[in-house]
Formats: structure tokens, C-alpha cells, sequence
């Protein structure tokens, strides 16, 4: 039998594809902070499931393909106080942001077409402009940079005929960049300028650490009607099991493709998007203390990475990532050493080898990916060990300054 070479050209989960060596470590009885995989230990709040408990509907019937009004209301109503505004009709509820990004990508690209994507990225992008025979185009940032964009002449050169999208998250993952008001306008006009759609993935909207104010790009008004915005409850309220996210446009167009997607796929899940409207309805403060319990995690993370000789990092401004270089041969040959054969009172750490969250081959070899979704305590002994692990790796390089 034969199958696409399409499917055999889909990227491997970086994050995911070497549970099977935690899996054997844990047979073993060994214990594993996990910090390769952005699930929060944050509890979800308690109005999930009491809305999802209130369901007294005796058959669990198809919804709508566009997603629960009760649900889509709660989100209009999240970006007005964003200064966003928006209608019903703007909204498509999706499984997750992941099936808005895949849905997203297929509407905008046919194969061969070209996205520009600031890398490294979310490593699922890869899957999906493969899904699509579409490639991605990686605008290079580097950790020395605090992976802030390349110069406009530095980014512009990059589109080609081919090009039909700027894809990106922001806050980033895996870097935790922010963009400054400066980067996301120079986005937003060579957007225009090259009549390109903007799908900003901003499901860490609510995680940032500067003084300074987020702008979305859904505030910027002359992209109005070229940007997709893809958002989710997974991570803002700790409810990635929820499966909930959505796709948003203000541009009318894709959206009725976007409505043929959602029509394919039936409906999101009922019981779901009842929790998820109201989580919409969790009480300000929450937010609020989730973002100070994170940003004291990320100091705590960074500093302890930062007293580790040969470790080059940068603070991340947002999200709960952060990149780091390693004095090491080959990252993923560190952690799958750290896995199988190092451990420190039985406990060891699973980080995520960087090199699939790159496009351009040879790019981040030697550079991890850790998620900062540990409590204090837990975090602090993973940083510890992998210090030592670090020290004790065979393969271990002296880092050149
Ligand atoms: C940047 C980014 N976008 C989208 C997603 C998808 O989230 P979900 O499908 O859980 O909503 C993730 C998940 O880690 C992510 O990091």
C-alpha cells in the first residue's frame, strides 16, 4: 500500500516524540519534571465544570458549525474590552487553536505557496504548511536578539510572488518575544503593501511581563480585513483538555471559506464550549495572579539557567518558554542521555530538543525549549539537575563566548 508523501513529509512533534524514552524512565521508576510541553499545572477554574455539570439535555445533539452563540458571546465581548471590535458573524469556534491554525493555513495556501514565519516557532506550523504542500519561508531570529524581527528590508526581501501569509505568535513560542509597536506596524504594512493575510497566533495573550502595554494586531485598523486572529482557552485558562479554541476575521470572505472547514469538521463540542463560556466568566483577579505566579517562574527558570557555565539565554518577555543554548554536541542527544541514563535521587528532566521549532537546516542544534509550567519548588530541583546534568554529559562542549 502507498501513502501520500505528503503525510511521510509531516514534521515529528518535537515536544512530543520522545515521550516514548520518558515512558521507559518512568518504568523505571524515575521521577520527571516535565518542562518540554506547555501544559500548566494551574488549576482550571471551578466554573468549567460546574457549567459543564448543568447540562440537562437528554440527548448530546450536533451544534451549530460556527460554535455556540453562548460561547461566541463571551468572546466578542473579551475583545471589546481589548478595544477589538467584533460580531458573531467574526467568529468560528474551532478544536482548539491548533485545528484554527490548520484551518487557517489550508484557506490561505495552495501547494507551493510560501508563509513567512519568524523562527524559531511553534513547531506545529511545520505540520500544517505541510498539510497544505505550503512552504514556510523562516525569518531568522536569534536569542542574542531577544528574538526581536530582522530590520523591514531584512524581512521584505523574503516575500516572493509565492507569498501569502505572515504567520506568527505573539507572544512567541518558543521565545517568549513580545514585538514592540514598531515591529508589529512594520508587519502591518508590508501586509498591506504585498497583499498578504496576517494570521497572528495569539493564545498567549494574557501572559506578559513588561510595563508596557500588549498591542494585538487586532488593534491595528488598516489590516482590519487581512488578519486572522487564532485564540484558545487552552493556555489563558489552564484548560488545554478542554479542546476549545477559535478563528477569528473581520474579513468576510474567509470566513464563509473558513464556515465550510468547521461545516466538514460537524461542530465543536457542546459540553466544552458550555465550560469554556464560562470560563470567559472567570473573575478578573485570576488572570491577573496567573500572570505574577508565571512571570515568578520565568525569573526563577532564567535566573538558574543563566548561573549554569556555557548556558546562553535571554529573559523572555512573554508567554511561558524559554530558549536556550547548551554547551553541548547535540541537544536531542543530551535529553534523551538525560532520559535513559542520568538522575539525580531518581528524578531527571524533560526538556524539548529546539531544532524542529527551526526551518532553515543546522539552526538550533545545540538549543533547547522549557516550558515554566512547574510550580516554585519543582522548578527550582529542575534546574538543579539539569545543572548536573549538564556538568555530567559525556558529550558536553566548552561554549565559546
Ligand atoms: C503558539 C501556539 N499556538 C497554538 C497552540 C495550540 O493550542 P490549543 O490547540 O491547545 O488551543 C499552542 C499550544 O501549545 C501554541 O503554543
Amino acid at each position: 500500500m502507498r501513502f501520500s508523501a505528503r503525510s511521510h513529509s509531516l514534521p515529528a512533534s518535537p515536544i512530543r516524540r520522545l515521550e516514548p524514552f520518558a515512558e521507559e524512565a518512568r518504568a523505571r521508576g524515575i521521577r520527571i519534571y516535565p518542562l518540554h510541553i506547555g501544559q500548566p499545572d494551574i488549576e482550571t477554574p471551578g466554573q468549567f465544570s460546574e457549567a459543564v455539570k448543568k447540562f440537562s439535555h437528554k440527548t448530546l445533539a450536533y451544534g451549530t458549525s460556527q460554535g455556540d452563540f453562548g460561547l461566541i458571546d463571551k468572546i466578542v465581548e473579551y475583545y471589546g474590552n481589548y478595544g477589538i471590535p467584533l460580531e458573531r458573524k467574526d467568529i468560528l469556534v474551532t478544536n482548539g487553536g491548533s485545528e484554527a491554525l490548520n484551518f487557517a493555513v489550508q484557506i490561505v495556501c495552495d501547494p507551493g505557496d510560501e508563509m513567512l514565519v519568524p523562527e524559531p516557532f511553534f513547531p506545529a506550523y511545520a505540520a500544517f504548511a505541510a498539510s497544505a504542500s505550503a512552504r514556510i519561508i523562516p525569518v531568522t531570529t536569534r536569542a542574542e536578539d531577544g528574538f526581536h524581527l530582522p530590520s523591514r528590508s531584512g524581512i521584505e526581501k523574503l516575500i516572493s510572488p509565492a507569498t501569502r501569509a505572515i504567520l506568527l505568535s505573539h507572544p512567541g513560542n518558543p521565545t517568549g518575544v513580545v514585538y514592540s509597536r514598531e515591529e508589529i506596524e512594520t508587519l502591518a504594512d508590508l501586509t498591506v503593501k504585498h497583499d498578504l493575510l496576517l494570521i497572528a497566533d495569539e493564545v498567549y495573550r494574557e501572559f506578559v511581563y513588561m510595563d508596557e502595554l500588549y498591542c494585538s494586531f487586532g488593534n491595528i485598523e488598516r489590516i482590519r480585513d487581512r488578519l486572522v486572529i487564532i485564540d484558545s482557552v487552552s493556555k489563558r485558562y489552564s484548560a488545554c483538555g478542554a479542546r476549545i479554541g477559535c478563528l477569528i476575521s473581520r474579513n468576510p470572505e474567509f470566513i464563509s471559506l473558513g464556515l465550510k472547514y468547521c461545516q466538514a469538521r460537524g461542530c465543536p463540542p457542546t459540553l466544552e464550549q458550555l465550560g469554556a463560556a464560562a470560563l470567559y466568566e472567570t473573575p478578573d483577579p485570576y488572570l491577573k495572579e496567573v500572570n505574577r505566579e508565571y512571570r515568578k517562574r520565568r525569573d526563577i527558570l532564567f535566573d538558574g539557567l543563566s548561573g549554569i557555565p556555557g548556558v546562553v539565554c535571554k529573559k523572555p518577555e512573554g508567554a511561558f518558554y524559554i530558549m536556550a543554548k547548551l554547551p553541548v554536541d547535540d541537544a536531542e542527544k543530551f535529553i534523551i542521555w538525560m532520559l535513559q541514563e542520568f538522575s539525580v535521587n531518581g528524578e531527571t528532566v524533560m526538556t524539548s530538543p529546539a531544532e524542529g521549532f527551526y526551518a532553515t537546516p543546522g539552526l538550533g542544534k545545540t538549543e533547547i525549549r522549557m516550558a515554566y509550567v512547574l510550580n516554585e519548588g519543582d522548578l527550582k530541583n529542575a534546574v538543579k539537575i539539569l545543572a548536573k546534568g549538564i556538568s555530567a554529559y559525556p558529550g558536553k562542549t566548552l561554549w565559546p563566548e
